[in-house]
């Protein structure tokens, strides 16, 4: 096992441990040492912490991206997946993203790009940037390769460096002067993907990606809908929320 581990609860729930010998709180499960308690079990053993059983499993993304720490609100797997596949983004790539937020996105980004390539962020609140880098941190210690990372605080409009980009992503609430900044800075070739909570967003980054001179790729939603087992067999739409992520546009420089 290496430094670090994820514990799961019966219902979901995911914690992400560090493996330490130090008596140290950990939220939700309560005081006590990880070397101590852990070191001598194997992945896929359960553990009785209190009251609650738990499965020892090895932190892979989708787990750390369970147990992440929050505060702003994150672009989920659904989106990113298809960020990174309509960027092409990959091995050794050169790749912007503002805001940092909690770094939901900046996990997948870290991972598609690997122990080569260069991932810089922008985050305009120090709070906000906090988790995000506690995140990036727990994350380059659970991956075997991990990207350089440049993180620049202030507006990226402010702060965008003297780099050429394969891709940039900006998730924020107005977009116009990121994109006027960064779209001169993407390689040619390379692509902008913009996450707009609104359609009046979505149609000011699809303005301002045209007035840069960038070609207009897509632009949509993306719906999931998830099925599950029904008590007398068979499979259908399970019951909750088919809510509303955001929209996506993706530009290229030609
Ligand atoms: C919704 S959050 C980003 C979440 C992130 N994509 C994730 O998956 O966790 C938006 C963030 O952008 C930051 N922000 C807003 N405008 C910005 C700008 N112009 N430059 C850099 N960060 C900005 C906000 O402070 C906020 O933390």
């Amino acid at each position: 096992m290496g430094e670090w581990a994820v514990l799961i609860e019966d219902n979901g729930k995911t914690h992400v441990i560090e493996i330490v010998d130090d008596v140290r709180k950990y939220k939700g499960l309560g005081v006590f040492n990880t070397a101590t308690l852990l070191s001598d079990l194997s992945f896929g053993e359960e553990v009785l912490i209190g009251q609650k059983y738990l499965t020892l499993m090895p932190p892979r993304l989708p787990e750390l991206i369970s147990g992440m720490a929050r505060r702003a609100q994150t672009i989920s797997s659904k989106d990113a997946g298809v960020i990174i596949a309509r960027l092409g983004i990959g091995e050794g790539d050169i790749v912007l993203e503002a805001g940092l937020g909690s770094g939901g996105l900046t996990l997948h980004l870290a991972k598609a790009i690997g122990s080569d390539g260069h991932l810089i962020t922008a985050e305009a609140r120090s709070e906000h940037a906090e988790i995000g880098l506690l995140n990036l941190e727990r994350a380059s210690s659970c991956f075997t390769g991990f990207p350089q990372h440049t993180h620049l605080e202030g507006m990226i409009e402010d702060v965008v460096p003297e780099l050429e980009f394969d891709a940039v992503i900006l998730d924020m609430p107005v977009h116009k002067p990121a994109i006027e900044k960064c779209a001169p800075k993407l390689k040619l070739g390379g692509r902008i993907a913009c996450y707009a909570p609104t359609t009046s967003q979505l149609e000011a980054c699809w303005n301002a990606c045209e007035e840069a001179e960038l070609t207009i790729e897509w632009a949509g939603e993306l719906m999931e809908r998830e099925w599950g087992k029904t008590a007398k067999g068979g499979m259908r739409p399970v019951n909750g929320p088919f809510g509303h992520t955001a929209f996506l546009l993706f530009a290229q420089r030609r």
